[in-house]
C-alpha cells in the first residue's frame, strides 16, 4: 500500500515543481560552471571561422557513414545514401566502425551522422575522428538525430562540422532530425509522457526532411557554395558544457549482467563503444563506462541491468514493445 507521503509525491503539481526545481538547479549550475570555466574559455568558441571552399563540384564517389545506437540515425543515413546514388553517385554507406580509416580520402563528398549524446557528439565518435586522415578537397554534410524537443542538437552538428573540416573538408552544411528518445532513464524513472508525446517519430515528415537533406547537399556542392558553421549561444550550450556524463553516472547504480536471464549473445559488448563489458564476469568496468546506454537499449533479454535513482533501467526495444510502437520505414528502404 502506498503511503501518504508516496502519495502526495506522485500528485502532479508535485511533480511539476520538482521538474522546475530541477531545471533551475541545472540552469545555475551550468551558470555556475561557465563563470568558473570562463577566465580559461575563449569566446571564439562561438565564432564563425574561415572554411575550405568547395572544389569538388562534380562529385562521382560518396561516403556516408553514421554512428548509430539504436537506429534512429542509421535509416536518415540510409535514405542520404539512397538519394545520392539516384543521383548517380557511387555510394558507399557504413556504419563507421567498419570503414578502413586509412581510405577516407578517397570520397569527394562525405556526410557524417550521429545521435546527440548529452549535449554533444558522442564522445567515442569524437575519439575516432580524430584518428581520420586529412579529407582535404572533400565536401562534407552532418546529420544529427536527437530526442523529443532536443537539447543541443544545433551546436552538436556544429561541433560534427568542425571536426571533419578541421581534418580539411569544405562544409556543405547540416541537417537535424527529431525523433523518439532513446534515453532510457527518462521512461525508466516514470516521465513515460516526455517520450511518448513524440511516438510517431520518426514519421513521413522526418523522411521527406531526409529526402530534401540530401538533395540539398548535392545543389550546395553543385553551386560551391560552402556552408557557415554557426554556433548558438543559450542555456542549451550552457548545459553542453556540464560534464553530463560524469554527473549521470553518479545516478547509476547496479550496472551488470543478469546470467540467469543472458543467453550470450555478446550485443552489449558488440555494441559497447568504449569495451568495458565482459561477458565471462557478467561485469561491467563502470569507472570507464560512458553512460550510452547502447547496452541497455539493446540486450535482448533484459539481461543488461542498471539501477538510475535507484530505479530499474529497462531499454528502447522494451518500450517499444511495452507501448506497442512499431517504426514506419521509409518506402525506399524497405523495398
Ligand atoms: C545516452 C544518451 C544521451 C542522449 N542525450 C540527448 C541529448 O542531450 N539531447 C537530445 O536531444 N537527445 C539526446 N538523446 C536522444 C538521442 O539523441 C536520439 O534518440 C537519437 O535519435 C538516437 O539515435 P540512434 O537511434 O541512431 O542512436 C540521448 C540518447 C542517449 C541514449
Amino acid at each position: 500500500m502506498r503511503t501518504a507521503c508516496e502519495r502526495l509525491q506522485n500528485r502532479p503539481e508535485v511533480r511539476e515543481s520538482r521538474r522546475q526545481f530541477l531545471k533551475q538547479c541545472l540552469t545555475g549550475c551550468a551558470v555556475g560552471c561557465v563563470a568558473i570555466a570562463a577566465p580559461g574559455m575563449s569566446v571564439d568558441a562561438f565564432a564563425v571561422r574561415p572554411q575550405h571552399p568547395i572544389v569538388k563540384t562534380n562529385p562521382k564517389r560518396a561516403l556516408v557513414i553514421w554512428n548509430s545506437q539504436t537506429g534512429h540515425t542509421r535509416r536518415i543515413g540510409r535514405m542520404i545514401r539512397h538519394v545520392w546514388e539516384k543521383a548517380g553517385l557511387a555510394v558507399t554507406g557504413s556504419d563507421y566502425r567498419k570503414i578502413e580509416t586509412a581510405t577516407i580520402n578517397q570520397y569527394d563528398l562525405i556526410a557524417i551522422g550521429t545521435p546527440v549524446h548529452y549535449a554533444n557528439v558522442p564522445v567515442q565518435l569524437q575519439e575516432w575522428i580524430k584518428t581520420l586522415p586529412s579529407i582535404e578537397g572533400a565536401s562534407v554534410a552532418a546529420f544529427v538525430t536527437y530526442g523529443g524537443n532536443g537539447n543541443g542538437q544545433h551546436n552538436t552538428a556544429c561541433g560534427l562540422l568542425e571536426q571533419m573540416t578541421s581534418i580539411g573538408g569544405a562544409p556543405a552544411g547540416m541537417g537535424l532530425f527529431g525523433n523518439m528518445s532513446t534515453f532510457a532513464p527518462t521512461w525508466s524513472t516514470g516521465n513515460v509522457r516526455r517520450i511518448l508525446a513524440f511516438r510517431d517519430r520518426p514519421n513521413e515528415d522526418t523522411y521527406q526532411q531526409a529526402r530534401a537533406f540530401a538533395e540539398t547537399i548535392l545543389d550546395n556542392v553543385a553551386q560551391g557554395r560552402t556552408f557557415t558553421i554557426k554556433r548558438e549561444f543559450g542555456l542549451d550550450s550552457l548545459v553542453g558544457m556540464l560534464p553530463q556524463i560524469a554527473i549521470t553516472k553518479l545516478m547509476i547504480t547496479n550496472h551488470h549482467i543478469d546470467p540467469d536471464l543472458c543467453i550470450r549473445c555478446g550485443t552489449c559488448v558488440g555494441d559497447c563503444p568504449v569495451a568495458v563489458i565482459r561477458l565471462e564476469t557478467g561485469s561491467v568496468n563502470t569507472k570507464r563506462c560512458i553512460a550510452c546506454m547502447a547496452c541497455i537499449n539493446n540486450c535482448p533479454t533484459q539481461a543488461m541491468k542498471m539501477n538510475f535513482l535507484g530505479k530499474p533501467v529497462y531499454g528502447f526495444k522494451e518500450f517499444l514493445k511495452r507501448h506497442r510502437i512499431e517504426i514506419i520505414e521509409p518506402p525506399e528502404l524497405s523495398a
